[in-house]
């Protein structure tokens, strides 16, 4: 939902659509295939979670991925469902059939645009990838009012020829327009001049939506979007966990706290519930198998997690010393002050009275020997160490 506009503020805030692919290209990378089950399980959850666009699938790609599409059309009413298909007649058809009982369908395009692909890929000319571009939006318009037109390798394709394919496009019916960075090639300055010369020179840019696609390379994925966000795309394509191709998509998480975190830099809002990143984040990661890296921004264990003495004391007397966001705000049960070797006598005590017991400073003091002789010893202290501690036992016994 748009937040209401503050008393105030001038500018009436903007929505940016969440777009997401995990179950097309966080599922097509190595390690993250999924059956039907949990497939459908998780699109449920994006749907909880509150995504605009569920890309569910690519049809034409295999018996099985046509199914999940059809199930997860028929199955989640609320988002967008949209499956992938190539500039290619069966693949639209087939991608068309699979989205029948969809309550809000969407055909998602993709021509490859750059030199590189057209030579070496498609073997075509650029006056060949335009007609073909051109005739499939026609077509998929047929059969879905709702189509979407990606140029493949867009941010290594002539800006001139973009702007030329992307006009087409929209004269051809397609009202959402992808620029994705597939490669993951871009910076943030390059893909800024490009989103902002494309809302300038397209023809009928004000019938359709702007879309950032960016993969993570060069690790700059989130950073990339953001600078599309901040030049006009009004749809940004992500993925829980950042999962896909390669080094993957960028992070839907990220992108939601950022774009909440400073509200006032941005003044863009997205129909994401944050309280239910945490909750989807560790869904995707016990149906795939593949752990979340600990110190990944907003969701890995981490994120709210502080050993250092010095922080741990900041964080005792206000929260905001060394937290951007409250846990809480993206369903983590609390901020983690873990015991170790880096931590001091303030969190220890907390911890003492958090475990429901009291300590004078003295006893504190013996405590706090020992418990840094045991700390050195191991990577975490637990309550039970804590406890074994003041009652003056050996908890390394
Ligand atoms: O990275 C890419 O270019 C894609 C397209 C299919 C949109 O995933
Ligand atoms: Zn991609």
């Amino acid at each position: 939902m748009t937040a209401p506009i503050e008393p105030g503020e001038s500018a009436p805030r903007e929505r940016v659509l969440i777009f997401d692919t995990s179950l097309r290209d966080g599922e097509q990378a190595p390690g993250y295939s999924m059956n039907l089950t949990q497939k459908l399980a998780f699109a449920h959850a994006l749907s909880d979670l509150g995504v605009d666009v569920i890309e569910a699938g690519f049809p034409a790609a295999s018996p099985g991925d046509f199914e999940s599409v059809r199930q997860i059309a028929q199955r989640v009413r609320r988002p967008i469902i949209c499956g992938l298909a190539r500039c290619q007649s069966g693949d639209i058809e087939s991608g068309a059939r699979a989205l029948e009982g969809a309550e809000h369908p969407r055909i998602h395009l993709f021509l490859s645009t750059s030199p590189i692909h057209r030579e070496h890929k498609l073997r075509m000319s650029r006056e060949q990838v335009l007609e073909t571009a051109i005739a499939s939006v026609r077509q998929a318009r047929t059969l879905c009012d709702d189509v979407e037109f990606s140029a493949e390798d867009a941010l290594r394709t002539e800006p001139e020829f973009l702007v030329e394919i992307f006009s087409a496009a929209i004269a051809a019916g397609a009202s959402t327009i992808n620029i994705p960075d597939t490669v993951g090639y871009t910076t943030p300055n390059e893909i800024a001049a490009l989103f902002a010369r494309l809302k300038r020179e397209i023809v009928g840019i004000e019938r359709a939506v702007m879309s950032a696609h960016c993969h993570n390379d060069l690790g700059l994925a989130v950073a990339n979007s953001m600078a599309a966000i901040e030049n006009g795309a009004r749809q940004v394509e992500c993925t829980i966990n950042g999962i896909g191709e390669r080094a993957g998509n960028a992070a839907l998480e990220e992108i939601v706290m950022l774009l909440r975190t400073r509200p006032g830099y941005y003044n863009i809002d997205t129909g994401i519930d944050s309280t239910r990143l945490y909750p989807t984040s560790r869904l995707l990661a016990s149906l795939t198998g593949q752990n979340v890296q600990r110190n990944k921004a907003v969701v890995g264990e981490n994120a709210f997690a502080h050993e250092s003495g010095i922080h741990q004391h900041g964080m005792l007397r206000h929260r905001s010393t060394y937290e951007v966001m409250k846990p809480e705000d993206v369903g983590f049960a609390r901020t983690n002050l873990v015991l170790g070797k880096h931590s001091g006598r303030h969190a220890l005590r907390e911890r003492i009275e958090h475990l429901g017991l009291q300590v004078d400073d003295v006893a504190l003091n013996s405590v706090f020997e020992r418990f840094k002789i045991l700390a050195d010893k191991k990577k975490e202290v637990f309550d039970s160490d804590v406890e074994a501690l003041l009652l003056g036992l050996d908890p390394d016994a």
